[in-house]
């Protein structure tokens, strides 16, 4: 845990396998101490700069809810009113919030733009998704899977749909933890190749398992976990008519969640587009865990704050 302090968070793979079990039993802990009441002040007197260049629910209410429980406060700082949506350098932008802040969450499109500004900042910052990752949500989500299977080794989980930043995400924490994974991607529309080959080369040294495929009906074979995302991203919304095309085998629904196990559970982050990528009785069935994993936002990133900013 010392060894996260002053750390940033941008990639699940920057962490090894022992610092996000740490986070997960962390964030389980101060799941606890809230449900009980127990005031856990870890960051008392701190601020959370958050900057969104894209929509968000979650991620916004949970960091900023998550401050406050920790004692400190979370500022939401929308691209639209900072002087860098006028062309403020990102390094300034980061060299003058480091005089403030002590910690700064930053949710935008390219992936570079995150790291320039965990260069420029003397403070830890935090990856809240970028098109390449979403590191917060494969948190939660693992936190999610250990708290309702027990365990995480050896589990396999099947990811059907578009090979975006979620799947970036999981693939790197899954490869770390020990859990085997399937993914089914149509032609085009795979996870990136340079993450493909860094956490399969991860998922050596674990032993877990790790595969591409084309077919959604052999990555969900035997699935503990079924896991699905939005065919079109923040960003891709005019790509939309020609995605519902290529994905249009991709729909995890009744027919196709039958091949999973009897007992697997049903992952979203969220938001979804009920009737694309999920079919309404699978998304509102009684194998979907969906809210657990949008609540478990809260701990995971508590656990993250805890780590790096106290
Ligand atoms: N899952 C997730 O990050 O949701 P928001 O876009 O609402 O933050
Ligand atoms: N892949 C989705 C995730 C949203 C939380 C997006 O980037 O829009």
């Amino acid at each position: 845990a010392q060894s996260m302090k002053g750390r940033d968070f941008l990639m699940l793979v920057d962490f090894k396998k022992e610092e996000l079990q740490y986070l997960i039993d962390l964030a389980i802990d101060l799941k606890a101490k809230q449900k009980a009441g127990e005031t856990h002040h870890l960051l008392k007197g701190k601020t959370l700069g958050m900057i969104f260049e894209k929509s968000s629910t979650r991620t916004r209410v949970s960091f900023e809810v998550g401050m406050y429980q920790l004692g400190g406060q979370g500022l939401f700082l929308s691209s639209n009113d900072l002087q860098i949506g006028r062309g403020e350098t990102i390094w300034d932008t980061a060299q003058t919030l480091s005089r403030y802040l002590d910690g700064i969450m930053i949710r935008t499109f390219a992936h570079r733009k995150v790291v320039e500004l965990a260069r420029g900042a003397t403070i830890p910052v935090i990856n809240g998704l970028t098109d390449l990752s979403h590191p917060c949500q494969a948190l939660a989500d693992f936190q999610t899977i250990y708290e309702k299977k027990g365990r995480l080794e050896g589990l396999k989980m099947a990811y059907i749909g578009d090979g975006n930043n979620m799947v970036h995400s999981l693939m790197m924490g899954a490869a770390k933890l020990g859990m085997d994974m399937s993914i089914a991607s149509p032609e085009g529309y795979e996870p990136d190749s340079d993450i493909v080959k860094q956490t399969m080369a991860n998922a050596a040294e674990t032993g877990s398992r790790l595969e591409v495929v084309r077919d959604p009906r052999e990555a969900i074979a035997d699935a503990d976990i079924v896991y699905t995302d939005v065919w079109a991203s923040m960003g891709q919304e005019e790509e939309q008519k020609e995605r519902e095309a290529a994905f249009a085998n991709y729909q995890v629904n009744e027919e196709l969640t039958k091949l999973a196990k009897a007992d697997y559970l049903f992952m979203h982050c969220l938001p979804a587009h009920r009737g694309e990528e999920v079919s309404e009785g699978v998304i509102d069935g009684d194998h979907s865990i969906i809210f657990d994993q949008a609540e478990n936002r809260l701990h995971a990133q508590k656990a993250i704050m805890a780590a790096i900013m106290s």
